[in-house]
């Protein structure tokens, strides 16, 4: 039977791990007992994915794919398939919800509405969906990514609110403590894919829509969603990063 670390047991462990280095991180997560998998946004958290290859054990990768990322996008993430060799299950959202918000809003309903909607359904869903199947995910997120949201993130915290009824899921943040230049130190020196938009003035990649190249010194969040408060840059994958 899996066993899988219970809130307060993950608790300790965030404590023991809160200085780690993110590989010791990501190979504790693939260690764990159960169904885990990196979740991989296409921008730079590909270094997750370099890592874990680097690691040897068989690790599992996810992509949500909105169907509005940019096309330097999917061209990336089918350059790391074949970079790495790897499987990239990617989650399609529910057709009917899409279509009934696109035939009743049209397509860019975001930029009245705000985001939530069409992140609820092209990203959130798929995610829960994906997440029913799994004990444990690793994501690319950073304290520095955000400073309304993400400056408190562990690099590994119970995630009761994705894990749906009766479940235990955990999430793995290895690059919690890594800075932007951390990251891209990585990139340069390891000499690994990156995606095209970074040529370009893009810091943080999501969809097309909802994504711009920022200025010198912008925060990298400032680049998406840039119609709406800081406080509420997060999609929905991280709800628990918002503070009521
Ligand atoms: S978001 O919530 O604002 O969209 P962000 O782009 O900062 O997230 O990415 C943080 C992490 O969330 C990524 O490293 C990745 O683990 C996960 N993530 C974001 N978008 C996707 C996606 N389309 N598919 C899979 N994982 C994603
Ligand atoms: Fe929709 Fe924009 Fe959210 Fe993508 S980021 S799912 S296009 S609101």
């Amino acid at each position: 039977m899996t066993v899988i670390p219970t809130i307060n047991e993950t608790e300790a462990l965030a404590q023991v791990y809160a200085d780690r280095s993110p590989r010791e991180i990501l190979e504790l997560a693939l260690n764990q007992p159960g169904e885990i998998a990196i979740s991989f946004s296409g921008a730079e958290d590909v270094v997750l994915i370099d890592m874990a290859s680097r690691i040897g054990k068989p690790f599992r990768v996810f992509s949500l794919d909105t169907g509005r990322l940019h096309r330097e996008t999917y061209q990336f993430i089918e350059t790391v398939r074949k970079h790495y060799g790897i499987k990239i299950e990617i989650c399609f959202p529910e057709p009917e919800a899409v279509q009934a918000m696109v035939n009743e809003k049209g397509l860019f309903s975001f930029y009245v509405d705000d985001h939530k909607e069409c992140c609820g359904i092209r990203k959130v869903q798929p995610l829960r969906k994906k997440l029913a199947g799994l004990d444990g995910w690793i994501t690319g997120q950073r304290k520095d990514q955000s400073p309304g949201t993400r400056t408190a993130i562990p690099v590994i915290q119970a995630d009761p609110g994705m894990a749906g009824p009766g479940r235990e899921l955990i999430k793995y943040n290895p690059l919690a403590n890594w800075s932007s230049s951390d990251v891209w130190n990585y990139i340069r020196m390891m000499e690994i894919p990156y995606n095209p938009l970074h040529e370009k003035g893009f810091v943080s990649i999501g969809c097309e829509p909802c994504t711009k190249p920022i200025l010198p010194n912008q925060h990298e969040r400032e680049g998406r969603w840039w119609w709406e408060e800081d406080t509420k840059k997060e999609c929905g994958l991280h709800a628990g990063n918002i503070q009521s």
